[in-house]
């Protein structure tokens, strides 16, 4: 299936199935902001569970926080957020559609890596096993000017974003012919600063208020809130504060449905660490959060590092971690060393003392900040687009049938086991409403009746449900059920006392934390 069309399903499903909604929809909807439906809001707090727990739970050094969203607003002075909060925007003159800058020039250097994928593609096909990748990408000439011309192009937006030479992005873009994707035009405005940031007014009278900023990232409530912890929990570093929280950034662009909106929600840590030994807490974190991807399983090879071009301005190393979305590979989570800037700043800002009495050292120093932060909704886009397969399947009789099936890891989907009663006659529902009504206190377990039993699995496997059960006529005999697989489709019979412990036991954060620490 085209990529791109496979990206539309995802979209329809996500709505048809009650994962993901456009907000405000009866008015239209609102650019870039969405509601997470029924199935969604599930799939969403199981991310962060496991994301909490695998930060929380799993190392004693690491402590939770829940600031406000409201703040000082000194502190986007201090954290640089005013005045260097910027993408570069460009307008196309024939569409008047505006766009990011960047992205334009790197969805240009995207196009070139494909061009070398489907030569390679092609090759290892036409080869089979005799195939060495590596000689033929350095000797074959489309590969070797395609790379060329990759490699140039980077080097020039890398010195360009570095400069911060915004005719000069221009200039890459009118060279490499990059087109508006709406109106075909090459016709582009100058290329301009915009900050991200929403403001609003604290306070009800006008003279008495106060512009105020949305935060833009949930990071700024943990920097001035380390005094607290540190003192209150008597924390020694290295040590971290993890925090889930909503943040928002007036996109220029807003394109690709949840990937890149308004209003989204971050999971961020902040490793507070000794000066000099920032560098090497980077490396471990890259690694571990590398690990906390893999472990779901979607496939090692479908993830890798992208070291940052251009270094934010709090920043001495950065790398993103990718996904091989739909789209192509994308980032899904930001790890930064971001050295003394912001404990240092705030101490500047608001004249109160930030530092840390090291009493191994005997010297007190304001702490380094190796920071992991990950945007929620960004990896429910990956844990969907990684997770949805169209199968055909083969019936008893020997005919063939389509089927959707969310493949979602057993601990992240929504509904763990559907209880579904045979018929809605002969004392079925109420033996299957026993069931579930000892299953629930344990399990997200949805009862349905509706529908022939064919279909009802058709709806719990769009939704990713990895167990049902099948209360039948031998149930009333011998207080067993069939437990149906969402993956294989196997059905075995099994007591009635038992489900509680199989189902648990493959659907328990257990199994997912076990594999990275
Ligand atoms: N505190 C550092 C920080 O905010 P970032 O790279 O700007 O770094 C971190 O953002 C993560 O937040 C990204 O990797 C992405 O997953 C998510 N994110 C950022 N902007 C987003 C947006 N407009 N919509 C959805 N997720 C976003």
């Amino acid at each position: 299936m085209a990529q791109e069309d496979l990206f539309k399903k995802l979209v329809s499903h996500c709505k048809e199935y009650g994962f993901v909604f456009p907000s405000s929809e009866i008015y239209d909807g609102l650019s870039a902001v969405y509601d997470y439906g029924q199935n969604g809001v599930e799939l969403k707090n199981n991310i962060k569970k496991y994301w909490w727990e695998s930060m929380v739970l799993l190392n004693e050094e690491v402590v939770g926080l829940d600031s406000a969203i409201f703040m000082h607003p000194t502190i986007w002075k201090a954290s640089g957020h005013v005045d260097a909060f910027n993408d570069p925007l460009i307008d196309n003159i024939e569409s008047k559609k505006r766009y990011r800058a960047d992205v334009l020039i790197e969805d240009k250097m995207a196009k070139y890596e494909d061009k070398i994928a489907k030569e390679v593609g092609k090759a290892a096909k036409r080869f089979g096993e005799s195939f060495d990748e590596k000689q033929f990408k350095d000797t074959n000439p489309r590969v070797l000017a395609n790379q060329e011309k990759l490699d140039k192009l980077h080097q020039r937006f890398k010195t360009a974003l570095e400069d911060n030479n915004l005719a000069e992005l221009k200039q890459i873009i009118l060279d490499e012919e990059i087109a508006c994707p709406i109106s075909g035009s090459r016709n582009w405005t100058d290329v301009r600063q915009f900050n991200l940031m929403f403001s609003t007014e604290m306070g009800s009278m006008a003279e008495s208020a106060s512009t105020i900023y949305l935060r833009p990232e949930t990071a700024q409530g943990i920097f001035v809130n380390y005094l607290n912890v540190q003192k209150s929990g008597r924390m020694k570093i290295p040590f971290g504060i993890a925090q889930i929280g909503k943040a928002f950034r007036n996109e220029i662009v807003a394109r690709q449905f949840i990937f890149r909106m308004r209003e989204f929600e971050q999971m961020e840590l902040q490793y507070f660490v000794s000066p000099g030994s920032e560098l090497d807490f980077f490396e471990q974190w890259k690694e571990r959060r590398m690990l906390w991807h893999k472990s779901l399983g979607f496939g090692d090879e479908n993830y890798r590092f992208h070291d940052h071009d251009k270094l934010a301005h709090y920043a001495n190393a950065a790398t993103d971690i990718e996904y091989k979305f739909p789209f192509g590979f994308k980032e899904v989570e930001g790890i930064h060393s971001r050295t003394d800037f912001d404990l240092g700043s705030h101490q500047k800002f608001s004249g109160k003392k930030i530092q840390y009495f090291d009493p191994e050292k005997n010297e007190s120093y304001t702490p380094f900040v190796v920071e992991t932060s990950i945007g929620v909704d960004r990896m429910f886009l990956q844990i969907i687009s990684a997770s949805y397969c169209e199968e055909t399947i083969t019936k008893d009789d020997g005919s063939t049938d389509q089927r959707v099936v969310l493949k979602l890891p057993p601990a992240l989907a929504p509904v763990k086991l559907a209880v579904l009663p045979l018929t809605k006659k002969d004392g079925l529902p109420d033996k299957a409403r026993g069931i579930m009504n000892e299953l629930k206190f344990d399990l997200n377990c949805q009862y349905e009746e509706k529908d022939s039993i064919g279909k009802r699995y058709r709806r719990q496997d769009a939704i990713g449900t990895p167990y049902c059960i099948t209360i039948d006529h031998q149930t009333l005999e011998d207080d067993t059920v069939t437990i149906r697989h969402r993956d294989s489709m196997k059905q075995d019979r099994v007591a009635i006392q038992s489900l509680r412990e199989i189902i648990l036991e493959k659907v328990s954060f257990r199994k997912l934390h076990e594999k990275i620490s």
